[in-house]
């Protein structure tokens, strides 16, 4: 299969087609999200949570990145892979950005970086992409800024607000964002975005309107504790493995595993 390119995803919306995005952490599931069909795999700083337990997506480091998407890149063959540049790895100046953006493409084979934030990356974002590094922004709610936004919270609520998000999302489209997440924003002001916006719009809790929608795979999949209101489950896997395990468990001490047929001969 021919791999999703950023201008499949620009394409894609003016064709009116739907993108789809899930997170990725890992080899095994990236393969059966690459194979599902789905567009673009992200390697969510979301693994601060999803994977690593912690409260934030603050603790997440470059290095964890690249380690996860290394993993998610091998597994792949048609997916977009994208890599999150992580909390305190280019915030700082469009230099820092460039140097976290080029150990994503370099060292574990991304395709593009995503970042969080409007028009204060706005120059970052054109560093980036002027010098090969596809970018995907992130707006609404962003969780590495959740000490200063105040919690878990929808963003973009009222007039002010509203017109804050929208020229920020113009400001990233103009600096050469190639997609915008939008990420908790009441859904009227997601609509309005994206049919502003010439690139896609991927929405997480932003209503039916965007381009694309992306979920964290463990919220969709029925993996984890927090359940958001804007993650649909489309199965139970935690059931299915705890299910799993506990006959595994009853077998062992039963005796009933392993049998003849899971045993070597001379
Ligand atoms: O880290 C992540 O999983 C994300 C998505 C929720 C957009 O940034
Ligand atoms: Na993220």
């Amino acid at each position: 299969p021919k791999r999703v390119r950023v201008h499949h995803l620009r394409e894609a919306k003016e064709r009116g087609e739907r993108i789809t995005m899930l997170t990725a952490y890992d080899a095994p599931t990236a393969q059966i999200f690459d194979e599902a069909g789905t567009e673009v795999l992200l390697v969510g700083d979301s693994m601060g949570n999803a994977l690593y337990g912690h409260a934030t997506t603050l603790p997440v480091t470059v290095e964890d990145v690249l380690r996860h998407a290394r993993a998610v890149v091998s597994a792949t063959r048609r997916a977009l892979v994208v890599a999150d540049l992580p909390f305190g790895s280019y915030e700082a100046s469009p230099a820092q950005a460039h140097a976290a953006g080029v150990r994503m493409l370099k060292e574990a084979g991304a395709h593009a970086v995503k970042l969080e934030g409007g028009r204060h990356v706005a120059e970052h974002v054109r560093l980036l992409t002027s010098t090969g590094i596809p970018v995907m922004g992130h707006l609404g709610f962003t969780p590495q800024s959740e000490n200063t936004l105040g919690g878990k919270r929808v963003q973009g609520r009222g007039q002010d607000a509203a017109e804050r998000l929208t020229e920020d999302a113009l400001a990233l489209q103009e600096a050469g964002a190639f997609a915008i997440v939008l990420e908790m924003v009441p859904a009227p002001l997601a609509a309005q975005v994206t049919e502003v916006l010439a690139v896609p719009t991927i929405g997480i809790g932003a209503g039916p309107d965007c381009d694309g929608q992306v979920l964290v795979w463990m919220d969709m999949a029925g993996l984890g504790v927090w359940s958001p209101r804007f993650a649909k489950k489309y199965a139970d896997v935690g059931a299915v493995l705890s299910a799993a395990a506990r006959a595994y468990n009853d077998e062992v001490r039963s005796g009933a595993f392993p049998t003849a047929e899971h045993s070597f001969t001379d």
